[in-house]
């Protein structure tokens, strides 16, 4: 018998515990074999990486399927990345961890690899596992055209042993918002390099939405016109469903007829509720003592102040505590208001939500700005409200006591009207 873990995962979705996105894995699949780069366009924890890696995961598995030989693919996350350098580092070596996954253990393979990235000062060792470990020394890491170089390196090795490779590169928002300047010329180094390959390409993902329109839709950018926008959105409540009655039945639960409905209710098919929220609805079942294994609305119930309680209220405490040492106070009560309200659109400059969130408009309507770009908050049925379902809950119980309750009625009462 399979385990719940297998169906619902806290990280990347692998396996059985990706679901759905058939539109999204058909272009990606489509555009990946054919070495054309892709912008996965999502909010935060809306699935982008699972995807690109599910695909990714895919086309390594089963190549010949998409009429492909060999596939090989590296994935880096440069949010960390405090500096430009630092990027490029982590960008160059998911290019020698590709190129590593390309050459295998066959001698000629690594001499090619090795003349491949010459220029870089290679440094070879052949591990355990069945790959060539290569570390790429920059001697000159201001070197204007060092990505290029890698990917066309790439892009020849790629060539000789017939296969095609893809980088995924997430926040990739993080080039401009270290050094705008910079940022852009690393964006036109990537470019040459995508440019004059026939079998690499890259993923770009990031959840910061003007950001990474910038980056891809004004003209005067490197990448600009290089890659097919995938969008990612939340996952559909009858699939969900469907997912969720395979997996009790797969792992031997019974449920309540409206259970599993409701985790989805909750949710509203939020991936990353979705997942975190089912993991503990099965856990709580497994260990309940009066009925184990079994799903009812009372334990989803539980399970979500549970998730809520030990997982996400520590996380938008310190999203507001780092809001407050950086003096946004104003993005603080505006969240807090929405979390209680979900105002409707054409009422946020009035004068009972300034009154609520307790400033007057003009900071109101910047925050909100803000608070949308970095992906907390976005406009559903003409209201604004909060991305996450777990975060307006933990928002509400955080600041549970923090407003009028007279005038939250009366911002909700105008919202109706
Ligand atoms: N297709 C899917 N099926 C099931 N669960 C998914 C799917 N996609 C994502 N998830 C779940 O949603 C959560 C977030 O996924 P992921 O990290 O891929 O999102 P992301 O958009 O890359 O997030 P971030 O903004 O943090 O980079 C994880 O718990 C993951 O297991
Ligand atoms: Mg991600």
């Amino acid at each position: 018998m399979l385990s719940y873990t297998d169906f619902f995962s806290r990280k990347v979705a692998k396996g059985k515990a990706f679901f759905d996105r058939q539109d999204q894995r058909r272009k990606l699949t489509i555009d990946l074999s054919s070495s054309s780069s892709v912008w996965l366009a999502g909010e935060r924890r809306v699935g982008k990486t699972s995807a690109a890696i599910h695909v990714c995961s895919e086309l390594e598995a089963n190549p010949s399927q998409y009429g492909i030989n060999h596939f090989a693919w590296s994935e880096c996350d440069i949010s960390s990345c405090a500096t430009i350098e630092a990027t490029k580092r982590q960008i160059l070596h998911t290019i020698a961890d590709a190129a590593g996954k390309i050459t295998g253990k066959s001698k000629k393979a690594i001499e090619l690899l090795k003349s491949a990235f010459a220029r870089f000062d290679p440094e070879l060792s052949v591990g355990g596992s069945d790959i060539a470990k290569l570390t790429l020394k920059l001697k000159s890491i201001s070197a204007e055209d060092s990505l290029q170089d890698a990917i066309i390196a790439l892009d020849g090795l790629a060539k000789k042993q017939n296969s095609k490779a893809v980088i995924i590169i997430d926040e990739f928002q993080t080039l401009a918002e270290i050094e705008q300047a910079t940022g852009e010329r690393i964006e036109w180094d990537i470019r040459a390099g995508l440019q004059h390959s026939d079998n690499v390409c890259m993923v770009f993902a990031g959840s910061k939405k003007r950001m990474m329109s910038e980056v891809f839709l004004n003209k005067s950018r490197g990448l600009y016109g290089m890659c097919r926008r995938i969008n990612i959105f939340e996952l559909p409540k009858d699939d969900c469903i469907a997912h969720l009655t395979l997996a009790s039945k797969q792992c031997g639960y019974t449920f309540d007829a409206k259970a599993l409905e409701m985790i989805v209710d909750i949710t509203l098919g939020h991936p990353r509720d979705f997942s975190h929220l089912s993991l503990q609805v099965f856990e709580d079942s497994t260990f309940d003592n009066v009925k184990p294994k079994h799903i009812s609305t009372d334990t989803v119930i539980n399970a979500w102040g549970t998730y809520i309680k030990d997982v996400v209220i520590d996380e938008v405490s310190s999203l507001l505590k780092e809001k407050l040492n950086n003096n946004k106070r104003a993005e603080i009560s505006t969240i807090q208001a929405i979390a209680h309200t979900r105002p409707r659109t054409n009422k946020i400059r009035t004068a009972k939500f300034a009154m609520l969130v307790g400033l007057s408009t003009t900071p109101i309507v910047g925050a909100i700005k803000n608070l949308e770009e970095q992906g907390l908050i976005r406009i559903v049925d003409e209201r604004w409200s909060l991305c996450e379902p777990s975060y307006e809950e933990s928002l509400k119980q955080i600041s549970k006591y923090h407003f009028d309750p007279a005038l939250i009625e009366a911002v909700k009462i105008l919202s109706e009207q």
